[in-house]
């Protein structure tokens, strides 16, 4: 007896990306710009980051407007309505609000129909985590299509006094739309996956005012706990183990070494960070994805808009292997191995 995925709660099949859509606010926050607010130079800034510029959006602009935009984009490529997804997950450390997720206000600005959504929390790594819980309802024959975006107004919560923060983060936004790959196709999918946190490092980078701890007060505010803080030192030296050994662990767990990756995007917090994996992995330089020059570290917006930038340069090409790999905040961790599938 034959039964479709559809009518099987566990049949597994394969799962793609479709499309891709992303988006960054037209605004632009130099090093030019960062020198006259904060002591710090251009030289430093690259130096130390790699970073030249970043997008930041006008005031009222908020996550789940730059997260439509993208989303729009990634659904013309598909040729579908938003009507068409079964869900939205969106990834983000900067929702509108604490609630009505971003999710729902997603939903709503698409106009799309019967379909639900949640927002996802774990920072730089959300965007690989949310891929994941969106392709296994994808797999099991849940859902036909789901929509992950990873968006983030970093702008929101950053201390533009903060010369150690505020040179590093931009805002942006990334939409991809999942679908089953073709029956039987290993050249166009998922592979694998390896995830992982680590609260222990939770006290390195953090927001600690506005939540259920410390309910935002004057006093609060008064001491800038609604701003992003961070030990760059320790998350810099955990970064540069932890994305090496997840990208290493999930490369031998798949029989692969790191010449075999064709494109390897990795989350844009620091080019140090990038350069040091890379080195690490023995990758084929020119498989290395860098955009973080441009956009700086957009948190769950980077992957995604590193994405874009391998596909319109060429890289990123229907049959590509790929890694993606991230480590943020909290800590938390993840790699992810697929074929692109168009
Ligand atoms: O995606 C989320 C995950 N986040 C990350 O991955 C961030 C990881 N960390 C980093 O990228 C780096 O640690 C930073 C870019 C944040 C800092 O770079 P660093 O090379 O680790 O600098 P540092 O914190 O060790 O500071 C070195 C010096 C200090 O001065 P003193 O104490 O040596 O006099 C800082 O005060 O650089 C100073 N400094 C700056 N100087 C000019 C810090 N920020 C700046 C700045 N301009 N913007």
């Amino acid at each position: 007896m034959t039964s479709s995925p559809r009518n099987t709660a566990m049949a597994i099949r394969r799962v793609k990306i479709s499309a891709l859509g992303t988006y960054v606010p037209p605004r632009l926050l130099t090093n030019a710009d960062l020198e006259k607010m904060v002591e710090t130079t251009n030289d430093w800034i690259v130096e130390r980051t790699g970073i030249r510029e970043r997008h930041i959006v006008e005031k009222g602009v908020a996550t789940s407007d730059i997260a439509v935009e993208a989303a729009k984009k990634a659904l013309a490529f598909r040729g579908i309505e938003a009507s068409d997804l079964d869900a939205i997950f969106v990834a983000t450390v900067t929702p509108d609000m604490l609630f009505p997720s971003t999710a729902c206000l997603v939903q709503h600005k698409l106009g799309a129909k019967k379909l639900w959504g949640v927002d996802l929390s774990a920072a730089c790594s959300a965007f690989l985590f949310a891929l994941q819980n969106g392709a296994q309802f994808i797999a099991t024959g849940a859902h036909q299509r789901v929509m992950v975006i990873g968006a983030d107004v970093m702008s929101s919560i950053i201390d533009y006094t903060d010369r150690a923060t505020c040179v590093i983060f931009g805002d942006g936004a990334g939409a991809v739309i999942l679908e089953a790959a073709d029956e039987g196709s290993e050249g166009n999918s998922f592979i694998d996956f390896l995830h992982e946190v680590d609260g222990s490092g939770g006290g390195s980078l953090y927001m600690p005012g506005g939540g259920s701890l410390n309910p935002t007060t004057h006093e609060t505010v008064d001491k800038k706990m609604h701003y992003v803080h961070q030990d760059g030192g320790a998350v810099f030296k955990f970064a540069v183990r932890k994305m090496a050994d997840v990208c290493v662990q999930l490369l031998e767990k798949n029989g692969l070494k790191g010449s075999d990756v064709d494109v390897f995007i990795p989350h844009q917090a620091n080019l140090r960070i990038i350069n040091a994996t890379a080195d690490r992995l023995s990758l084929r330089t020119e498989s290395v994805v860098i955009n973080i020059d441009l956009y700086g570290n957009t948190t769950a917006g980077t992957i995604p808009l590193a994405m874009q930038t391998a596909i319109e340069d060429g890289r990123l090409k229907k049959g590509s292997l790929v890694l993606l790999a991230s480590v943020g905040a909290g800590f938390t961790v993840g790699a992810t191995l697929l074929r692109w599938a168009y």
